[in-house]
């Protein structure tokens, strides 16, 4: 057994303080101000409005946790948060940060709730509408959940883009798409590949945007539909991010199945997210993900590789394997 510390319970147990303090430099576009360039603790005080009592402890604050650095009285970015954290750079990965400050800060501090009850602790708490409809009833709630998506999706997005054997296939579908950065990291590092996202109709706008901002629209179309009530397109591969954890079990497994009816034998289906260790013991990131589907949704569950190879066996697929991305995430894909 290791030696009994108080450091790691303390930087865990007010781990809030370093977050919000990170979340609310990004509210203020902190990151995005410093990227034109170094200010001193004057200028940023105005600029930011920040009130004297606060602005020196706050943005030496920022210095001390690594997300600036402050040189001859300026301060300036450090080389990460200049490249993921400045609006003005198509890297910027601020959307997940700004929902997390918006909706998930105050939500998770009815986790004991959950806990407890098992119930959600979202716009939805109560009943009422789903997280989807919920989001999607309020157009600029909307477009900052899938800016978000697109910000925790898209290191993962290129790894599947690299990795996975696409000159095998011809056509791949992305089902539950958002802004499309899957399929459009698919299709822009391999030619062969033509490309349908697949969403709910509220959707379709903002996704035809990110594909014609990329150059895309003429191989990379997008099809309107539920993934509930309506089949899937059909492809040679199937690719759901993020999208199992958000339902129960009996939902993921049809969703599963109708990967299933839609791909031709020697298709493929690849599910990514951050998958948890078989172990149960390792991928944090995954875990904490699971807690967070339960503030989110009704029945939503994050799960092991070996719980995702059971679903798609089950379903027919005849090779499984689980393959690391980047991060806490890996994709498991099955082979028809
Ligand atoms: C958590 S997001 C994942 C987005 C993206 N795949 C990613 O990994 O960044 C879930 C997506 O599923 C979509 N979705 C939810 N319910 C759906 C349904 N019944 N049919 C089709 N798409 C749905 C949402 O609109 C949203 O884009």
């Amino acid at each position: 057994m290791s030696e009994p510390r108080i450091d790691h319970i303390m930087q865990i147990g007010l781990g809030f303080w370093a977050s919000k303090t990170l979340l609310s430099a990004v509210e203020m576009e902190l990151f995005t101000e410093l990227a034109k360039h170094p200010e001193d603790l004057h200028t940023l005080q105005g600029r930011l409005g920040l009130h004297p009592r606060s602005a020196r402890d706050f943005l030496d604050a920022l210095v001390a946790l690594g997300l600036l650095q402050r040189r001859d009285g300026k301060y300036s970015n450090t080389a990460s948060t200049d490249l993921f954290l400045d609006k003005g750079k198509p890297s910027y990965i601020g959307g997940m940060l700004e929902m997390a400050n918006q909706r998930l800060y105050g939500f998770w501090n009815h986790l004991t709730t959950a806990l407890r009850t098992g119930e959600q602790q979202n716009e939805s708490k109560g009943g009422g509408a789903g997280l989807f409809a919920a989001l999607y009833a309020d157009p600029a709630r909307l477009k900052q959940f899938l800016g978000a998506m697109t910000g925790i999706s898209h290191g993962a997005n290129l790894a599947i883009a690299a990795k996975f054997p696409w000159a095998k296939y011809k056509t791949a579908v992305d089902v539950g798409t958002a802004q499309g950065d899957l399929v459009v990291q698919a299709a822009l590092a391999n030619p062969n590949i033509a490309g349908i996202g697949f969403d709910l109709a509220e959707v379709g706008p903002i996704f035809e945007d990110y594909v014609a901002h990329n150059g895309l629209s003429s191989r990379v179309e997008f099809r309107p539909g539920s993934f509930f009530e309506d089949p899937l397109p059909r492809a040679d591969v199937v690719m759901m991010g993020h999208i199992l954890h958000d339902w129960n079990l009996e939902e993921k497994k049809a969703l599963v199945r109708k990967a299933y009816d839609a791909v031709p034998s020697g298709g493929a289906l690849i599910v990514y997210e951050s998958i948890i260790d078989d172990d149960r013991s390792k991928n944090a990131f995954g875990l904490l993900m699971s807690l967070n589907m339960l503030i989110e949704t009704p029945g939503g569950f994050d799960y092991t590789g070996a719980d995702c190879m059971s679903w798609m066996k089950e379903a027919g697929f005849r090779e499984t394997r689980v393959e690391h991305l980047t991060g806490p995430d890996s994709m498991v894909v099955g082979i028809k």
